[in-house]
């Protein structure tokens, strides 16, 4: 490890369970009671928007119930304290990473706090309800703010960026993420075609398991702050 200096953190919603968030591939295959193609759609909202809508309000109402767990504030603390290049990109679209510290974030499926106007394109921070069909700040539009979240068939977010940063990354680390949905399924491949170490820490082998360099099975809130630890006192 003693050559480390670039490091890309990937997270996904197994970092938030602890937190009180469910993941998305429950063992009964829903997603907090529906399927994921009936509410994580650009169909699903052009067939039913108050459903999807409605959907991701409490979503982001929730926020306010949970907290960072310890696997959180432990990527705070390595955003504050890492001396070399980090880059921490989450899947999830809670702001749980913000709120326990982590800077160096990027949101490359959305945010359940941000609003997207259709209208005239203007994305911002959002709080609120949008099935209740708030007026766009920027335009005046009404009824066109839709989440500013990457659905299924829609291009995650900064992947020019992410692509950079893995092929100048010396470790690559993958946290809680079922390694199901592509291209955040596909750096840890991409990574190591660039030389990186790989180390995944997930409950349970995720589907990209065998491409890692190494694999840590347990909790995120005992294993980030373990690793964190070990990584900083070198
Ligand atoms: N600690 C570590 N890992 C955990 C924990 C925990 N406490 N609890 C669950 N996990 C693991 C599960 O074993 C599973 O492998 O987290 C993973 C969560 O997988 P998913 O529910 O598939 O979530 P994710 O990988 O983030 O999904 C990717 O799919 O639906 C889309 O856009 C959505 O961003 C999401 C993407």
């Amino acid at each position: 490890m003693a050559d480390i200096r670039n490091i890309v953190v990937l997270t996904g919603a197994g970092i938030s369970a602890e937190s009180g968030v469910p993941t998305f591939r429950g063992p009964d295959g829903l997603w907090e009671g529906h399927r994921v193609e009936d509410v994580a759609t650009p169909q699903a909202y052009a067939r039913d928007p108050d459903l999807v809508l409605d959907f991701y309000d409490q979503r982001r109402a929730k926020l306010h119930t949970v907290e960072p767990n310890p696997a959180h504030d432990a990527l705070g603390r390595l955003d504050a304290e890492w001396p070399g290049e980090l880059l921490i990109v989450t899947q999830n679209v809670d702001d749980l990473h913000e709120r326990g510290g982590a800077k160096r974030l990027l949101h490359m499926h959305g945010e359940l706090k941000s609003g997207w106007c259709l209208a005239c394109g203007d994305r911002r921070p959002f709080e609120g309800k949008m099935a209740e069909r708030p007026t766009c700040p920027a335009c005046g539009a009404r009824g066109h703010i839709r989440p500013d979240i990457v659905w299924f068939g829609e291009m995650p977010y900064q992947m020019e960026r992410i692509e950079a940063a893995l092929s100048t990354c010396d470790l690559f680390v993958s946290i809680g993420t079922s390694g199901a949905v592509y291209p955040a399924a596909g750096f840890v491949q991409s990574a190591r075609q660039f030389g990186a170490q790989t180390l995944e820490m997930n409950l349970d082998p995720s589907e990209g398991s065998f491409f890692f360099h190494e694999s840590r099975m347990g909790k995120a809130g005992e294993l980030v702050p373990e690793w964190v630890e070990g990584l900083l006192s070198g």
